[in-house]
């Protein structure tokens, strides 16, 4: 059986994926990408696997050719590809730096697709892609913006690229969960961004989120959206128009007025 290759494996959702394929569907090859190797030297040895990794910034493009050259080296065969490396701001346009902004886009769309296509040559059929959506995918989304754009632009990438790898016999899955309980959100700045949501939890655990997308890219599904709640937004989403949305999802956030 051929690798596993995750990108943010160093934690959170990146690196539930690695222990479940490592435990439930016996995987023993892993190659592990993020720019924290202590975290990811950790999850080997944890593991117990020999793992090759790659210590990357994704957002840079000399992170994205370190994944690059070490496909040309080595052209494993890859049976699972995941990119779950990503990361958001809360905060209005003016909010976010530009380097943020330009990191987002970079990590969350660039880094994503251009892996993606320098991995697919070396898919085993059979094999899956997952790629991390959120359940912010669904709707623009006022001083969360940029994240969801990215997002979006992951949904709709996955989609067509599914049918594009299907004649090789790998699927391609976006993965759209609602909040779960990583490293996510601290990082978005819940605690200090003006703008942040009044209310993230209760969070979704991570085992079973990962569990349900597993089994979903199993089953070659395009999508996998997490509970009952992301479940009902998405078909909210679908049906409601984006200005009530938006004004509902304003409504949800604290601002500098609650502040004062
Ligand atoms: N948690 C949620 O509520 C939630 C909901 C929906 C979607 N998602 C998506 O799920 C994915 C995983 O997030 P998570 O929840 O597991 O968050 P997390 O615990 O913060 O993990 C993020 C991962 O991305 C890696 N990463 C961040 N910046 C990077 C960079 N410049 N280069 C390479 N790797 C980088 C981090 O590794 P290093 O810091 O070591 O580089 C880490 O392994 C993201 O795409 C996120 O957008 C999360």
């Amino acid at each position: 059986m051929g690798i596993a290759l995750i990108t943010g494996a160093s934690s959170g959702i990146g690196r539930e994926f690695a222990r479940q394929l490592k435990r439930d569907y016996g995987i023993e090859g892993f190659w592990l990408v993020a720019r924290r190797a202590d975290r990811m030297e950790a999850l080997a040895k944890e593991l117990d696997i020999k793992a090759r990794i790659i210590p990357a910034d994704l957002c840079t493009d000399e992170g994205v050719n370190a994944v690059r050259t070490a496909l040309c080296e080595e052209k494993p065969a890859i049976r699972v590809l995941i990119n779950a490396a990503g990361f958001g701001r809360f905060g209005a346009h003016d909010q976010i730096s530009e380097e943020d902004t330009a990191r987002m886009i970079d990590l969350n769309c660039k880094a994503l697709v251009l892996i993606t296509h320098m991995a697919l040559p070396y898919m085993e059929r059979g094999g899956q892609i997952i790629e991390m959506g959120s359940g912010s995918c669904f709707t623009p989304l006022p001083n969360f913006n940029v994240y969801a754009a990215s997002k979006s632009f992951v949904l709709h990438y996955t989609k067509a690229l599914y049918y594009e790898v299907k004649k090789y016999g790998v699927s391609a899955t976006a993965f759209c969960p609602g909040f779960v309980h990583t490293e996510f959100l601290d990082a978005a700045g819940t605690d200090k961004a003006v703008n942040r949501p009044k209310k993230t939890k209760p969070l979704l655990r991570v085992e079973p989120v990962v569990r349900g997308c597993l089994r979903a890219a199993r089953k070659g599904k395009k999508m996998y959206v997490t509970n009952w709640y992301t479940k009902l937004q998405h078909m909210l989403f679908k049906i409601l128009p984006d200005g009530i949305l938006s004004r509902l999802w304003l409504g949800m956030q604290i601002n500098a007025e609650d502040e004062k």
